[in-house]
């Protein structure tokens, strides 16, 4: 979704506004822009459809130096891809970036026509441009009263980020659209975004402003960044923390993508979940869910973190023996749910932004319903709406793709399960979980040294038809988030399916063509194999992800088989699995040569509905 990045200070604005625009890449965008502050006090504005290099080329023929830039990358909402919608939107006097939608943008489009405001774009966001300018050429207001006047009239969600030409000082509002400020005092500079990948290296305190909250961004020296209310009252409505991501988290180092690089971090990011919550600062936030005692839990979330959220429901019917529904976040909000406060809902997400699961959060909230997030991204909009919080600790996560939140998510959810089952203080079941958590992460560091059959086995079929993985029980989500990981990143057509449904239906699509993805474990091994037959018998292309104690079953009826070691994983055998399908997809997307870590029409956090 669209990027926003701001910049205030001593070194030149338009240098680290284009290196933030080049960090946030990764989120998905159609075309580029930039706006600063030139030396004859004009504004000068670069904008260019596609990618960012053709914005580069744009302004490398110029000489700039500017002390205040706002950017932005856009994806398309309004109006087609072109350089006239793309950002920024400026009138003489004001520039403006804009992530989100303004839901009742044509009503005041056509309010401010009829007061003679004109339009150059076909865009949502420059009617807000279109606001301020009205409110400060005709009603002869100041810009941050116009700002909050424009703001209080417009529905939906967004951000803004705004340039004063006058004074190059910056404004940002937000509502329920990621946005954070962070500022650098010793060398004087302060930052806005919608990502606080953004201002890694240049900021070391970040501040993440509620809705609805003004953020004053000014050179001043001790005031670099003010926060107001839509009345103009100043507001501590904000969270504030250390900025601690570090460059080397957010570089891909040898590897040849950020999606290789997420698959190769997971065992230690496993092993740093248990050090987190079991031997470090992670324990308080568990020992504050331990009071929890719900009577039903609704787990709710998009994408793989709503697969995610289905082994998580097997764990909590598995060893908390409570009711649990699981719920997409983006069907879940237009219902009329029967809920009551007794339950707990839990919410997952890799970014913490996007805006279904925000918006079902938000119902619950409404509905007297306690709230957990599972995140990654601390400081972010559900971590903060949320009563309590359990962090996933995966790092930035760069690739489109989600890997390492994956299985971040998955643990953090055992964890939970863990300690709603009252066992935090159980030395010996929290060791025994422990170790398991060990011996996966040992697992995965072997896997990932030996994965030579998982490319050949890519290679050999990454040209066929399509796709079904099955799984049944705990390995059918499994099959959905493979299935998901292929198609996002090798644009195949591939179908997650519970291998016991195949003959209603989807079987009818076997031929020599299409390959079956069987992911299977020792629950239900039997029933599974009988799965693999069915589609065996319609000469569909089979292969088997399952365990080594049952080779010669497996080499029997498989044209490929992919063994592994899944004694002593327990419930965190499929996650194990779940690996190799991410190498699969990984493998298969590189035989096709996509572009692995940016798949085209996606973005990495969805903050539109
Ligand atoms: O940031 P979130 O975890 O809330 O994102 C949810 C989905 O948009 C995300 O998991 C998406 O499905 C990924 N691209 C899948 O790899």
């Amino acid at each position: 979704m669209c990027g926003i990045v701001g910049h205030l200070g001593p070194r030149n604005s338009v240098e680290i506004v284009m290196e933030g625009l080049k960090r946030l890449e990764y989120r998905g965008y159609d075309s580029a822009g930039i706006c600063f502050v030139n030396e004859k006090g004009q504004f000068s504005v670069f904008k260019k459809s596609g990618k960012l290099e053709n914005l580069q080329a744009l302004i490398a023929k110029e000489k700039i130096i500017a002390r205040s830039c706002i950017g932005h990358t856009r994806w398309a909402t309004h109006g087609e891809v072109n350089d006239v919608n793309s950002h920024p939107h400026n009138s003489e006097d004001i520039a403006l970036v804009h992530n989100g939608i303004i839901e009742n943008a044509e009503e005041i489009r056509t309010e401010l026509l009829a007061e003679g405001v004109r339009f150059q774009s076909d865009t949502d966001s420059e009617v807000f441009l279109g606001m301020l300018t009205f409110y400060t050429q005709k009603k002869k207001m100041g810009l941050v009263e116009s700002i909050a006047q424009s703001f209080k009239r417009i529905r939906g969600n967004s951000a803004f980020v705004i340039l004063n030409r006058a004074t190059s000082e910056i404004f940002a509002v937000k509502r329920g659209a990621p946005l954070v400020c962070g500022i650098n005092e010793i060398s004087s500079e302060v930052l806005v975004s919608s990502d606080p990948y953004a201002l890694v290296g240049v900021v070391d305190k970040l501040y993440f402003p509620e809705d609805d909250i003004i953020c004053y961004l000014s050179a001043a020296n001790k005031n670099l960044l003010r926060f107001f209310d839509l009345n103009l009252v100043p507001s501590k409505r904000y969270f504030s923390k250390k900025q601690e991501m570090s460059f080397k988290a957010s570089e891909k180092g040898n590897f040849e993508h950020f999606m290789l690089k997420e698959i190769h971090e997971q065992p230690e990011l496993m092993r740093g979940l248990v050090q987190f919550y079991f031997h470090g600062e992670g324990k308080d936030s568990l020992h504050g869910i331990t009071q929890l005692r719900p009577e039903r839990i609704i787990i709710s979330a998009c994408g793989t973190a709503y697969y995610a959220g289905l082994v998580i429901r097997n764990f909590i019917e598995t060893f908390n023996g409570v009711s649990c529904t699981h719920e997409l976040a983006s069907e879940f909000r237009y219902r009329k749910p029967l809920v009551n406060p007794k339950d707990l809902a839990v919410f997952i997400s890799q970014s913490g932004e996007t805006a279904d699961t925000l918006a079902a959060q938000t119902l619950c909230k409404e509905l007297h319903v306690g709230t957990l997030s599972i995140v990654n991204v601390e400081g972010s909009s559900l971590y903060r709406q949320c009563d309590h919080n359990l962090l996933i600790r995966a790092g930035i996560e760069v690739g489109v793709a989600s890997t390492k939140a994956f299985t971040q998510q998955v643990l953090t959810g055992r964890i939970l399960s863990h300690v709603l089952a009252g066992h935090l203080n159980d030395k010996e079941k929290t060791n025994a979980l422990i170790y398991k958590i060990n011996t996966l992460a040992e697992r995965v560091d072997s896997l990932l040294v030996n994965s030579g059959l998982i490319r050949e086995v890519a290679q050999q079929l990454y040209n066929k038809k399509g796709f079904f993985f099955t799984g049944r029980g705990p390995y059918f989500p499994i099959a959905l988030e493979g299935a998901l990981k292929l198609k996002e990143i090798a644009y195949v057509h591939a179908e997650g399916y519970a291998a016991g449904e195949l003959k209603h239906g989807p079987i009818a699509l076997i031929d020599h063509e299409m390959v079956n993805i069987a992911v299977m474990g020792e629950d239900l091994f039997e029933k599974s194999i009988s799965n693999v037959q069915e589609v065996r018998a319609r000469k569909g292309i089979i292969v088997v992800i399952g365990p080594e104690s049952h080779r010669e079953e497996i080499k029997k009826i498989s044209d490929h088989a992919i063994l592994l070691n899944l004694e002593g994983l327990g419930e965190f055998s499929p996650l194990f699995l779940n690996i190799v399908n991410q190498l699969l997809a990984y493998y298969v997307a590189k035989c096709k040569g996509t572009d692995i870590d940016k798949p085209r029409n996606l973005a990495k956090s969805v903050t539109v509905e």
